[in-house]
């Protein structure tokens, strides 16, 4: 309910109580939401701040307006925890979600300097180069270009990267995965982006670039990834 005398504003009451409906499961992802006009009645406010709260909740990815059409309430975006080095496969599994990919290329290429110099290898030396979709439960998840040093990790096929790298790695050749650094920038989708994680040019996104390391210390890969932003968030935990 909306408190008028309350001192929070009452376009934060209403954005806290869709979202409580949105959490409890009363309002599911995929329905219509009611009209401004619906809203400012049932409550007695004005339809300004109706929009208000329905635009901070389409701004934190909640709900998505579609022209012409009406509100809708959004998937719930997958919360990725900040903590271990898992791999995109262990990432979906552990949310009982069925993790795919879709090749887009698979070759062996010259290193480019900047990645010669990230993988420490020879300028020109020969590197995977693997580009492909990650999806979760068939839905496009993230746009992931891999590169990996050829002379590092042997025999990696199509059929390797169609399922999970981490695991070839570790399981197939026993090579122990060490450590990774993990950067973090927004960006929008280019045309490229946006026809593979089928969301529209211009749609928030996610670049996360992973440089991971084995046990050792050998840089193993440079990982470009561009994240659907309306279907992920990262969480860390801060301790003080
Ligand atoms: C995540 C990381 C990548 C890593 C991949 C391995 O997506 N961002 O850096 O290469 O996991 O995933 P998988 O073992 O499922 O191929």
């Amino acid at each position: 309910m909306i408190d008028k005398t309350s001192p929070l504003p009452i376009y934060y009451q209403l954005v806290e109580l869709i979202k409580g409906m949105i959490e409890k499961g009363e309002l599911k992802a995929g329905d219509s939401l009611p009209s401004e006009r619906e809203y400012a009645e049932r409550f007695k406010i004005s339809r300004m701040t109706v929009r208000q709260a329905i635009t901070e909740l389409v701004n934190s990815g909640y709900l998505f307006r579609q022209k012409g059409v009406g509100t809708f309430v959004a998937e719930k975006k997958i919360e990725q925890q900040l903590l271990g080095l898992t791999s995109f496969t262990e990432d979906m599994q552990s949310r009982g979600m069925v993790p795919s990919s879709k090749l887009i290329s698979f070759e062996i290429v010259s290193s480019p300097a900047s990645i010669s110099e990230q993988l420490n290898i020879q300028e020109h030396a020969p590197v995977y180069e693997i580009k492909r979709v990650r999806l979760a439960d068939g839905i496009p998840m993230a746009l992931e270009t891999t590169f990996i040093s050829a002379n590092l990790v042997k025999g990696i096929t199509e059929d390797t990267v169609s399922q999970s790298l981490y695991d070839y790695i570790e399981k197939q050749l026993s090579i122990k995965i060490g450590e990774a650094t993990q950067v973090l920038e927004s960006s929008v989708a280019t045309q490229q982006e946006s026809q593979f994680l089928k969301i529209k040019k211009g749609s928030p996104i996610l670049l996360i670039q992973r440089n991971t390391k084995l046990a050792d210390e050998t840089p193993l890969e440079v990982v470009k990834s561009s994240y659907r932003a309306d279907r992920y968030k990262f969480m860390i935990t801060l301790k003080r």
